[in-house]
């Protein structure tokens, strides 16, 4: 009998014969590996390069024995081909120079458009496609309100301060701003289909900091056009947040495939309160898988998820860069012989 993957075997709702991981924010800065080709290169350079992206996206596999790779990029590449001016601040992170906050009449700011992508997505995703047969392989797209905070703001705004702002004080602009970023989630994740990843991750890593009404009047109507447009694809859709407890009767109403949550609640409570819709991902705070207790808190997860066959193993929110690369891989056996 051919082993199926079990990633791949819980995204089609079969018995997978151990429980998947895989970690948010796998490749990347924790890892020497990562370090030694980041050197001389800007984060835009290693997204620019198809061999280098292949690299990178298959050394979490290879040295840590995750069971799927994910696409190395970033949330805001899409961003910039549609007219945002990006750079990448060592230690803060993405900055727009053309933020909706500087320029809210968003001149410059066109539709998506596969062509004027500055990033080789669809060529890095083919090849690795070609090179790692059997390796699974993520793509993934910014959320709606993450992707609009980063427009809004020009910086990360994590509780959204500046975001709300401009939904209450200037609503058209916010609502043409959601509408065209709805539209490019929507074109860039097919894109990624297309070429062939196996699942879509949705990153909306800032939506906690909403109320339930606020989600449901603003963010809802964007994830609707989302998973519409996506249905017909058959792809898998996994949708992430941080402090999403709050907001789980809204996110219920909605179609995706796999719910991935943070390190603030626990899995059976949330397998409840969504009446068992979702595949469930997560859920190890980051901060405890960089400390000598990861084992004990990735066992009490284990435990509180039982034996559901409905589970990915992840963290809940990306590894940061303090973590000891032994920390994940031990992880990984871990929940590996679990069952
Ligand atoms: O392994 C992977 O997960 C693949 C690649 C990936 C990156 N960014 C590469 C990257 C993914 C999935 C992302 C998502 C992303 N990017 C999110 C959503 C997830 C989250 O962490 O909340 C957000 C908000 C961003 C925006 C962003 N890009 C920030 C805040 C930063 C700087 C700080 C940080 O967290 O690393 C980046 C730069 C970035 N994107 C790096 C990487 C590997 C750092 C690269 C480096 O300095 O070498």
């Amino acid at each position: 009998m051919v082993r199926i993957n079990p990633f791949i075997a819980v995204l089609r709702g079969e018995e997978p014969e151990r429980i998947p991981i895989w970690f948010m924010r796998q490749a990347g800065r924790y890892l020497p590996e990562y370090h030694k080709m980041r050197q001389g290169r800007s984060i835009q350079e290693m997204c620019s390069d198809p061999s280098l992206i292949n690299e990178v996206t298959k050394q979490p596999v290879n040295i840590l024995g995750v069971d799927a790779a994910i696409i190395f990029s970033d949330i805001m590449v899409p961003l910039e081909a549609m007219g945002f001016e990006i750079t990448f601040r060592e230690g803060v992170g993405p900055v727009v120079s053309n933020s909706i906050k500087e320029k809210p009449d968003m001149t410059g700011i066109t539709p998506f458009h596969e062509k004027n992508l500055k990033y080789p997505i669809r060529e890095s995703i083919t090849r690795f496609r070609e090179n790692n047969p059997g390796v699974p392989l993520i793509g993934f797209t910014g959320g709606p309100i993450t992707l609009l905070s980063y427009a809004t703001k020009g910086s990360a705004d994590r509780d959204l301060e500046i975001t709300k702002n401009v939904m209450y004080t200037r609503e058209g602009t916010y609502l043409e701003a959601l509408d065209m970023i709805s539209e490019m989630i929507v074109s860039y994740a097919k894109l990624q289909i297309s070429a062939g990843v196996d699942a879509i991750q949705i990153f909306d890593s800032w939506a906690g900091s909403l109320s339930p009404y606020v989600f449901e009047k603003y963010v809802d109507r964007s994830l609707r056009i989302v998973l519409e447009s996506l249905k017909d694809t058959g792809t898998p859709i996994i949708y992430f947040g941080t402090g999403l407890s709050g907001l789980l009767d809204q996110i219920t109403k909605l179609n995706f495939d796999v719910l991935s949550m943070d390190w603030r609640v626990r899995l059976s409570k949330v397998r409840s309160m969504t009446r068992g819709k979702f595949i469930l991902q997560g859920n190890l705070d980051p901060r405890v898988a960089a400390t000598p207790n990861y084992l004990q808190e990735t066992k009490n997860i284990l435990e509180d998820i039982g034996e559901d066959p409905n589970f990915i193993f992840n963290l809940g929110h990306g590894v940061i860069p303090i973590t000891p690369p032994e920390n994940l891989r031990s992880i990984v056996n871990y929940v590996h012989s679990f069952r």
